[in-house]
C-alpha cells in the first residue's frame, strides 16, 4: 500500500505542477501537453504503469479491509483505536469517490467523450522545435471546462477529498516505515497537514481562477464566431498532429 501510494503521491504532485502552467500564457501549457503527447509509446508505458499502480493500490486496500474484518469482526472498543478505525473507514469511501472522479476526469479531459466540442479548440505552437504545429488547445479546454460552475465545484470537492486521503495516506507511509515514533509524530503530523492544505489550495485555485475570470482564453471566446481559431505565423507551415 505504502509503495503504490508513494508512486501515486508523486504523480499527483507532478500533475499539479504541470496544471499550474495554466497561469502562464497558453503557449506554455500547450507546449508541455504537446511534449507529453509526442512521447508516444513512452507515454503509454507510463499510463500502463500508473494504471497497474492504481489497481494494486485498490486491491491492497480491499485485502486490508478484509483482513481487518477477519481479525476483529466486532470492531474496537477502546478510545485510542476509535480514531484509527474511523480514519480507515472514511479512507475506503473517499477512495471510492476519488476513483469515480478519476474516471470522470479521464472521460472529460483526456478522452473528451463528455465534451467532443473540445476537439475544435486548436492552437498553433509559436515557439521552439514544434513551431507551426497545430495541436489541441489544452489551455482553452481547461478554461472552457471550468467555466461550468458544476464541473468546477465537482473538481474542487474531489481534490478536497483527495487532499484528505493524501493526508491520512502520507501519515501511514511513515507508520509503515516505522518512523512514526513519539519524537517525530508531531513534525510528521504538521508536515502532512501542510502538504494536504497546500495541495488542496493550489488545485482549487485552477477552477476558481477560471470562474472568477482571472484566467481567460481568447480561443474559447472566439469559438463559434470563427472557424479559423488561430492564424499561423507567416513563414511557418502547419502540420496537425493531434
Ligand atoms: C484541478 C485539478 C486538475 C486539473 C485542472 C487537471 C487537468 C488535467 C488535464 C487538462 C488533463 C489532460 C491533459 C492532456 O490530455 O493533455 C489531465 C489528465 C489526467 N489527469 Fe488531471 N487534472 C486535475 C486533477 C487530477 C487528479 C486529482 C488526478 C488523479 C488523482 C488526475 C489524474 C489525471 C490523469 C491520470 C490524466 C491522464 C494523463 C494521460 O495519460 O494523458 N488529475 N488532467
Amino acid at each position: 500500500m505504502a509503495l503504490t501510494g508513494l508512486i501515486l503521491v508523486l504523480f499527483v504532485i507532478g500533475h499539479l505542477i504541470g496544471n499550474l502552467q495554466i497561469f502562464a500564457e497558453p503557449e506554455v501549457i500547450n507546449q508541455y501537453a504537446h511534449f507529453l503527447h509526442s512521447l508516444g509509446p513512452l507515454l503509454w508505458l507510463v499510463r500502463a504503469f500508473l494504471l497497474i499502480t492504481v489497481i494494486l493500490h485498490v486491491w491492497m486496500a480491499v485485502l486490508l479491509v478484509i483482513e481487518n474484518r477477519k481479525a476483529r469482526p466486532q470492531g474496537y472498543e477502546g478510545e485510542h483505536t476509535h480514531r484509527a478505525s474511523y480514519a480507515s473507514r472514511t479512507m475506503q469511501y473517499i477512495g471510492i469517490i476519488v476513483l469515480a472522479f478519476i474516471l470522470f476526469h479521464l472521460a472529460h479531459f483526456t478522452l473528451r467523450v463528455t465534451h467532443p466540442e473540445y476537439e475544435q479548440l486548436r492552437y498553433v505552437l509559436q515557439e521552439g522545435a514544434y513551431q507551426g504545429t497545430e495541436v489541441l488547445d489544452v489551455h482553452a479546454m481547461m478554461v472552457m471546462g471550468f467555466q461550468k460552475p458544476l464541473v468546477s465545484l465537482f473538481y474542487i470537492f474531489a481534490v478536497g477529498l483527495l487532499a484528505f486521503h493524501l493526508r491520512h495516506g502520507f501519515g501511514s507511509i511513515f507508520q509503515t516505515l516505522g518512523l512514526r515514533n513519539k519524537y517525530w509524530a508531531g513534525t510528521i503530523e504538521k508536515t502532512t497537514i501542510t502538504f494536504a492544505v497546500a495541495y488542496f489550495l493550489l488545485n482549487a485555485a485552477i477552477p476558481l481562477s477560471v470562474m472568477s475570470g482571472v484566467v481567460d482564453n481568447e480561443n474559447v471566446n472566439s469559438i463559434g464566431e470563427s472557424a479559423e481559431v488561430l492564424t499561423l505565423p507567416e513563414d511557418a507551415s502547419s502540420e496537425s498532429t493531434e
